[in-house]
């Protein structure tokens, strides 16, 4: 069919428009001089750069022991062994969240359980691990999803009252607040990562924090090949991983910690707009921070109404250049847990429902001010069309 010449016109210039990403680090030079500094140094693993990024990240978190790891997958991972989770055993965990978050008790031979999450913040619903809760179980592990506190102090009772262990996945949520203190400073492990789309980035990286002194020499051992302390290079005390941060990566994160509140405030300032921007949009804008919740922006998730074809909007989007993302799909439902645990549909209705209907917009901390005009001009579009 031949085509008009303004359809031409607008299609040419759609395409010639500039694509806005989804995500995207901040480099800046003093990270590079950093990088180069561990390059030239020659000792690029295992050197003085792995302890000083563990310092800041430490400092940052207000937690006294760090163990930097390859990434936040490797330190979830570890922290199933922290709690001696193995073969038999269930691990309560969110269907809402990425899926590290279940897979490291699956790596131990346990069983995730999916409690289901709150509609508003979420997270993991406390009355629903609650009541979850069976002889089998081990461990919870919540996440700050979208880097927003999990209900905290409810879950610590709750794994006191059990005998379970605790353990924060807290890869989205560096620089949040609970109750006034910082994710991290709570007592339990806290794991962090910082794959380029995080508020810090290592390129690959993570990392776990505890307020335990016997936790953390398990952590530099496990990740170390099983290394003890006193042991030589290939004097192995237990079964161990190779789950080390490189010295290069460290670097980058030591830059990166440098100017943490920057970071944080800068993305901060991008979530302002976007609210501004979307007030009057027919959808639901991320929960706003309350006393005991301040949240640390990792992503920008908006929820659409019931009954809008998100997907749609998402490709429309895409055709306009301007990359989203279904964020986040329920983890009871990936192919491989059907298969493997038999879960379906309807056993986390709330975290199905928001799995549907969530998406994530382009988001970084140096997101101009016009794109952001752009990304919002054309969801008001791809709404009205759905
Ligand atoms: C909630 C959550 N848990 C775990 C991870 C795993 O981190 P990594 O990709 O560093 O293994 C991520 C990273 O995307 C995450 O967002």
């Amino acid at each position: 069919m031949a085509r008009t010449g303004s359809e031409h016109d607008a299609r040419v210039s759609v395409s010639a428009a500039r694509k806005i990403a989804l995500s995207a680090p901040w480099i800046d030079e003093r990270d590079e001089e950093l990088v180069l500094e561990v390059l030239r140094s020659g000792q690029l693993s295992l050197g003085p750069v792995g302890p000083r990024f563990e310092g800041l990240l430490a400092e940052a978190v207000g937690a006294p022991y760090c163990a930097a790891v390859s990434s936040g997958t490797a330190g979830l991972h570890l922290c199933m062994r922290l709690a001696g989770v193995g073969p038999g055993d269930e691990v309560i965990t969110s269907p809402y969240s990425f899926v590290a978050s279940a897979n490291c008790a699956i790596y131990e031979g346990a069983t995730p359980v999916f409690a289901d999450i709150d509609p508003s913040t979420l997270n993991l619903d406390p009355a629903a691990v609650e009541a979850a809760i069976t002889p089998k179980t081990k461990a919870v592990v919540a996440v700050d999803i979208f880097g927003y506190p999990c209900e905290l102090d409810e879950l610590l009772a709750i794994c006191d009252r059990h005998g379970l262990a605790l353990v924060e996945d807290a890869c989205e949520a560096l620089g949040a607040l609970y109750k006034g203190r910082p994710i991290g400073s709570h007592g339990h492990p806290a794991v962090w990562a910082f794959y380029p789309n995080k508020q810090v980035t290592t390129g690959e990286g993570g990392a776990v924090t505890t307020g335990s002194a016997q936790e953390h020499d398990l952590l530099v051992s496990l990740r170390n090949q099983g290394r003890l302390e006193t042991s030589s290079w290939l004097q192995h005390g237990r079964l161990g991983f190779n789950y080390r941060l490189d010295d290069i990566s460290a670097a980058l994160g030591v830059g990166q910690l440098e100017r943490l509140d920057r970071i944080l405030e800068s993305r901060g300032e991008v979530a302002e707009r976007y609210a501004q921007l979307l007030a009057g949009v027919d959808l639901e804008t991320p929960l706003a921070n309350d006393a005991d919740h301040v949240r640390s922006w990792f992503v920008y998730v908006v929820k659409l109404p019931a009954g809008v074809d998100r997907d749609a909007v998402i490709t429309r989007l895409g055709g306009d250049g301007i990359a989203c993302a279904p964020y986040l799909p329920s983890i009871h439902l990936q192919s491989y847990m059907r298969e493997r645990f038999g879960f379906s549909e309807g056993l986390c209705p709330v975290s199905e429902d928001a799995s549907a209907r969530t998406m994530a917009l382009p988001f970084h901390a140096r997101l101009a001010h016009d794109d952001q005009r752009r990304v919002v001009e054309a969801l008001r579009i791809a709404l009205e069309a759905a």
